[in-house]
């Protein structure tokens, strides 16, 4: 069983979900986050997915929302622990994210996905826009799609 819920910025979670994404999204890499860069996500909404058959909860997923304008914002940071992919989870956090985007008021949902996951978020309904570029020196494609 898992539980998704929103994080506090800074605290004992936030780190459990930094050391989550690194080992998901930057270690495989070689790069690693800056302090300067997380300092960065002191306003963004913070979603963190939690194995609940421990007694203490371990941070099995994850994904950051930033806001760009008043209509649109960016998912970034969207992880699921390698021995959690494939059963359902990915799917669960975004949709959670799009509840509460929903709930702050935007209308648009967008992302830098790596073409890797671009079959995940055209599976939730996010179409691919434009040529493909790269970042963290692998290729990506923006995706959006209109919330409802
Ligand atoms: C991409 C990622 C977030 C997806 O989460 P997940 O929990 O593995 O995905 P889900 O099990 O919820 O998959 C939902 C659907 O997308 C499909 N899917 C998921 N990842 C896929 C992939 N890489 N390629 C093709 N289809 C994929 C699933 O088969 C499932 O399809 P269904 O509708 O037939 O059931 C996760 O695999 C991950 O963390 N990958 C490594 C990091 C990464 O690439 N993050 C995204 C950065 S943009």
């Amino acid at each position: 069983m898992y539980q998704i819920r929103l994080l506090e910025y800074g605290g004992g979670e936030y780190r459990d979900m930094v050391k989550l994404r690194d080992k998901v999204l930057r270690k495989p890499l070689g790069l690693h986050f800056t302090e300067k860069y997380l300092q960065q996500e002191v306003n963004d909404i913070l979603i963190g997915c939690f194995e609940t058959e421990e007694e203490n909860q371990v941070i099995i997923g994850c994904c950051v929302l930033s806001l760009i304008d008043d209509e649109l914002v960016q998912l970034r940071q969207m992880a699921v622990r390698e021995d959690f992919q494939r059963s359902g989870i990915g799917r669960e956090i975004l949709t959670f994210a799009e509840t509460e985007a929903l709930k702050e008021g935007f209308t648009m949902m967008m992302m830098h996905a790596r073409k890797a996951a671009v079959p995940f978020y055209e599976r939730l309904g996010y179409q691919s826009i434009g040529e493909e570029f790269l970042e963290v020196g692998i290729p990506h494609y923006e995706m959006r799609k209109k919330l409802k």
